[in-house]
């Protein structure tokens, strides 16, 4: 094994083809043996499924090198089970949980040279998706379907790594209720393209979306899930049917309790009570922990005491908390970590 000869430390959230991608094709009612492929293309079919009615899902994980030079991944189970979930709400033949994370150790193991070496601050991110692959044209689910991981090298989603960023409130809906907020579909983050880019026209790093049906209540942003700190040290995280149910929130809020002996909340948190917590943070595989040093309310800005400049304590002690562990400094709770031999 040897490592590809890239400036690990300087990666940007961009996607690079790696040797190997992992398919699997959906065909006369069944998922065939699947193989790894050098080829990074596909040719689709004009009408295909996808192409028409955005039949797709994906997901997203990481694969790290340990201090100890081990290649792991972070409970890709709990993807594997989101995948699943979401597949059946888009009517597209869910994928074996099983042969999902069978397909994660074989791609990885594949693209061992490409996993960022310990101590750069880059990881070798995973996406695997699925999409309708076979003709359709009256609204009406494919036959037949692709499953593909892809992997790439990643440094942070965003500019500046854990340095604090301001976002802005959307007059933007990010999902309905009953809709289909609560799954990885592609078609959620095609909605959020116009209000990224507006927010980024006025400076803005992200969304923050509030709940469709009263706009009074924290939901989430477009690629990450919501954490706040009281002045009395607790976790609060917004509980909500239409916010993607993230394996990195569902992660901190156990390290909070049993590694770091905190308080912690899962609830509705209305937006006017924003401006009584003390930090704020992103959390998701690509942000990890961002820090929210600003959140800007149509021209009315709300102040974290933690500022502009550095990582709230709270925010930083789960940041290293979690990647203690994601990377083998920290024990991990079991089960969490797989090994890619
Ligand atoms: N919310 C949204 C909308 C996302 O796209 C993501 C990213 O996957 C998350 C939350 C975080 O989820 P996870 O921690 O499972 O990556
Ligand atoms: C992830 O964190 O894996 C995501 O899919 C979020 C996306 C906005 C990059």
């Amino acid at each position: 094994m040897s490592k590809k000869d890239i400036d690990w430390s300087n990666l940007t959230f961009a996607y690079q083809p790696t040797d190997y991608r992992y398919i699997s094709n959906y065909k006369n009612g069944e998922w065939d043996e699947g193989t790894l492929s050098q080829d990074p293309n596909i040719v689709l079919n004009e009408c295909a499924g996808v192409l028409q009615y955005s039949q797709s899902v994906f997901e997203g994980l990481k694969a790290y090198t340990t201090v100890d030079g081990r290649t792991v991944t972070f409970r890709p189970d709990l993807n594997a089970q989101r995948m699943f979930d979401s597949a059946k709400r888009l009517e597209i033949p869910p994928f074996p949980v099983d042969r999902f994370v069978e397909a994660v150790r074989e791609v990885v193991k594949a693209n061992e040279d490409w996993v960022p070496p310990y101590g750069t601050g880059a990881t070798l991110y995973l996406r695997p998706y699925v999409f309708g692959s076979s003709p359709v044209i009256g609204v009406a689910p494919a036959e037949e379907y692709q499953f593909r991981i892809i992997c790439t090298p990643v440094g942070p989603y965003f500019k500046g790594g854990v340095k604090p960023i301001t976002i802005r409130v959307s007059d933007y809906d990010r999902a309905a209720p009953h809709g289909t907020g609560n799954i990885k579909a592609g078609l959620n983050y095609a909605m959020s393209l116009h209000p990224i880019m507006e927010a980024h026209r006025q400076g803005f790093s992200e969304n923050i979306y509030l709940d469709p049906a009263t706009r009074t209540k924290v939901e989430e942003t477009g690629g990450a899930n919501v954490l706040f700190v009281t002045k009395d040290g607790k976790l609060v995280t917004p509980k909500s049917d239409s916010i993607l149910p993230s394996v990195t929130r569902r992660s901190l809020l156990y390290v909070a309790e049993h590694y770091l002996g905190m308080e912690t909340e899962e609830r509705e948190v209305l937006f006017e009570e924003v401006p009584d917590f003390v930090e704020c943070g992103l959390c998701g595989t690509a942000a990890v922990i961002s820090p929210i040093g600003c959140i800007n309310d149509h021209g009315k800005e709300i102040k974290f005491p933690s500022g502009m400049e550095e990582i709230g304590p709270v925010m930083k002690k789960l940041r290293e908390t979690l990647t203690g562990i994601q990377m083998g400094t920290i024990e991990p709770p079991e089960g969490w970590i797989y090994e890619i031999k």
